[in-house]
């Protein structure tokens, strides 16, 4: 049995100030559940203070981002020691807005993957397809290259979380049906036992991201090969991150 996470991605929203004040609330409102974690992701600037609140709860702490060198002169990146320091046990990397916006490539999500898995941080390795690629039939070869890629020279999936986010349903309000997902989804798993073997498939998460919301989580969580789910938008709100966190299966 797979534990589940419900983990939510602030992206570039709230302020150390504002961050405080929603994780003061979240703390005292969340239930405890034996079989699903929670995390969250903040931006850099709130880690620290949300970390100290955090501390002695059952909410977990994760980053956006990282760089894959340790330290040295690369000004504006985060190292994995910071992150750590900070007490970050998450860290998301390869998500769409990172790899169209500044440019990341899997090759450069590959170094990333490695480097959080080496400072025994679990790597939240996103993938998806766009739109037109959905279109033109090519969602598995996408997702099979983004993987054997972003994966390349790793010797298990450990401390590895997969995120299925399409590219069109991010942000936009247009969910994937918990059957498109569940395809994704069961792809790969396929694909991990196939890489990684059975052992591996069967321990890894999946979790599914764009446009999930209070009245998509339920169905999407009834999905056999979906674990869990990486909000965007619905995080950023007690009232529907709290009714997601409490999805019934
Ligand atoms: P939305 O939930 O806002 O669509 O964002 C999804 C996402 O990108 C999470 O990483």
């Amino acid at each position: 049995m797979r534990k589940s996470l419900v983990a939510g991605n602030w992206k570039m929203y709230k302020t150390p100030r504002e961050s405080i004040e929603f994780v003061k609330v979240l703390k005292d409102s969340v239930k405890v559940y034996s079989d699903r974690d929670i995390l969250i992701c903040p931006p850099f600037t709130s880690l620290v203070p949300v970390s100290d609140i955090l501390k002695g709860t059952p909410i977990k702490l994760g980053a956006q981002n990282v760089f894959f060198e340790e330290e040295g002169a690369f000004t504006g990146e985060i190292s994995t020691r910071m992150l750590k320091d900070t007490g970050v046990s998450y860290i998301i990397c390869g998500h769409s807005e990172r790899r169209n916006i500044f440019m990341e490539t899997d090759e450069i999500v590959n170094k990333k993957v490695k480097k959080i898995i080496s400072s025994g941080i679990t790597a939240i390795l996103c993938v998806g397809e766009k739109l037109e690629e959905r279109e033109k039939g090519n969602t598995f070869n996408v997702i099979e290259r983004q993987i054997e890629k972003c994966l390349e020279g790793i010797k298990d999936t450990a401390g590895v979380v997969i995120a299925y986010e399409p590219v069109w349903a991010i942000g936009t309000g247009k969910n994937a049906t918990p059957e498109q997902a569940e395809e994704v989804h069961s792809f790969i798993r396929g694909l991990i036992e196939k890489l990684f073997g059975k052992d591996f498939a069967e321990k890894i998460l999946i979790l599914y991201g764009g446009s999930v919301k209070p009245e998509n989580i339920d169905s999407l969580m009834a999905q056999k090969d979906i674990d869990g789910v990486l909000v965007g938008g619905a995080s950023l709100k007690l009232e529907s991150f709290l009714r997601i966190i409490d999805y019934k299966k």
